[in-house]
């Protein structure tokens, strides 16, 4: 185990909280050799917590950062997001010479420890805006002197975002220029967007995926889930996901996560987001999903489901909404 190098990730509420007990499941599933660490918020309730403490080889409070920003976050329509100046405090994490960090609405489906053997600061490009790198999945090697210029940063330059990506960005400045070998390759944190943005490359190279990010208002734990028939529901209009992968999130979350969510809530009533036989009348009903293993198989054999989910139809709706 190296035992000075760790994933990282941030939960500041019991909603975050459960993606990244899926992260860190995903994480030990495809056998990492790094510790796994999760900043948490006092929002947290002490189930939540119980759960991550059995995940994670450290569970760590830290105070919550927030940007206040109402302005810059209005234009991203996020504005939940000024909590996630909180993910600055990972560079406080010293007693660790390498990290990599991970948003909790990503999920792994390949082990990743090669990514510790890149630089800080290293990180895969935005779909947005490919000169700025997406700060869901980057490498970095905490450091008090870094962090203390971050904070300064901070107060001198604010962020053009309202959100931690706005400062990483102004702050590792150079990252689209001055070192290729800081670009990690898309696949590591290949988020739905281009799905519907660039779906050719999706069909060509998707099947290459290590790194699912949910980047985007809505995030798995949004939907429901039927474990026995299978079924995601959720609304159709909001759904920037893609169904297989979204499929490996709940299939993972139902299985792993809320087994040790009854054992940490006990007698306390919570809802896990798992139902069983929901009308398809009361929830718009996704057609049944396949896992990213068949869909690895089928792309194989040249037969990807573009009838479905991811007909002309549907991506005409989400580029509307986009345009809206
Ligand atoms: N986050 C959090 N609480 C919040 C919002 C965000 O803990 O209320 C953390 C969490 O790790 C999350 C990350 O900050 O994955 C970035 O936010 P999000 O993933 O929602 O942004 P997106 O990737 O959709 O732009
Ligand atoms: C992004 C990133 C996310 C970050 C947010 C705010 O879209 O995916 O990790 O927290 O912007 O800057
Ligand atoms: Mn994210």
């Amino acid at each position: 185990m190296a035992a000075d190098q760790a994933f990282v990730t941030l939960a500041t509420n019991d909603s975050y909280a459960r993606g990244a007990m899926v992260l860190g499941k995903s994480l030990r599933n495809h056998n990492t050799t790094k510790k796994l660490v999760v900043l948490i918020g006092p929002q947290v309730s002490e189930p939540c917590k119980g759960v991550l403490q059995r995940i994670y080889d450290e569970v760590r409070m830290v105070d919550v950062l927030d940007s206040g920003d109402t302005a810059h976050l209005a234009m991203m329509k996020r504005p939940d997001l000024g909590v996630t100046f909180t993910k600055l405090h990972c560079w406080t994490l010293t007693h660790f010479s390498k990290c990599v960090f991970m948003d909790a609405d990503t999920l792994v489906l390949s082990n990743i420890d090669e990514l510790f053997e890149r630089k800080e600061l290293s990180a895969a490009p935005d779909p947005g805006w490919p000169d700025c790198f997406n700060s869901g999945v980057f490498v970095f090697c905490p450091s008090m002197e870094t962090y203390g210029k971050l904070l300064q940063y901070c107060t001198e330059h604010g962020s053009f975002d309202g959100g931690d990506q706005g400062i990483l960005n102004g702050f590792f400045g150079d990252w689209a220029t001055a070192d290729i070998s800081k670009h990690l390759p898309f696949v590591y944190n290949l988020s739905s967007i281009a799905i519907y943005t660039y779906l050719p490359a999706f069909k060509q190279y998707g099947g290459n995926a290590k790194v699912v990010h949910f980047l985007g208002k809505t995030k798995p734990w949004n939907y429901t889930f039927d474990p026995k028939a299978k079924r995601i529901s959720g609304s159709m209009t909001e759904a920037t996901s893609h169904p297989t992968f979204l499929m490996d999130w709940w299939t993972l979350y139902s299985s792993a996560v809320v087994p040790l969510m009854y054992e940490q809530y006990g007698d306390q009533p919570f809802h896990s987001g798992c139902v069983e036989g929901e009308s398809p009348l009361q929830a718009q009903a996704l057609p049944p999903l396949m896992s990213s293993q068949e869909r690895k198989e089928r792309w194989e054999q040249g037969q990807a489901d573009y009838l479905g989910m991811d007909s002309f139809d549907n991506i005409q709706r989400k580029l509307d909404s986009f345009l809206k």
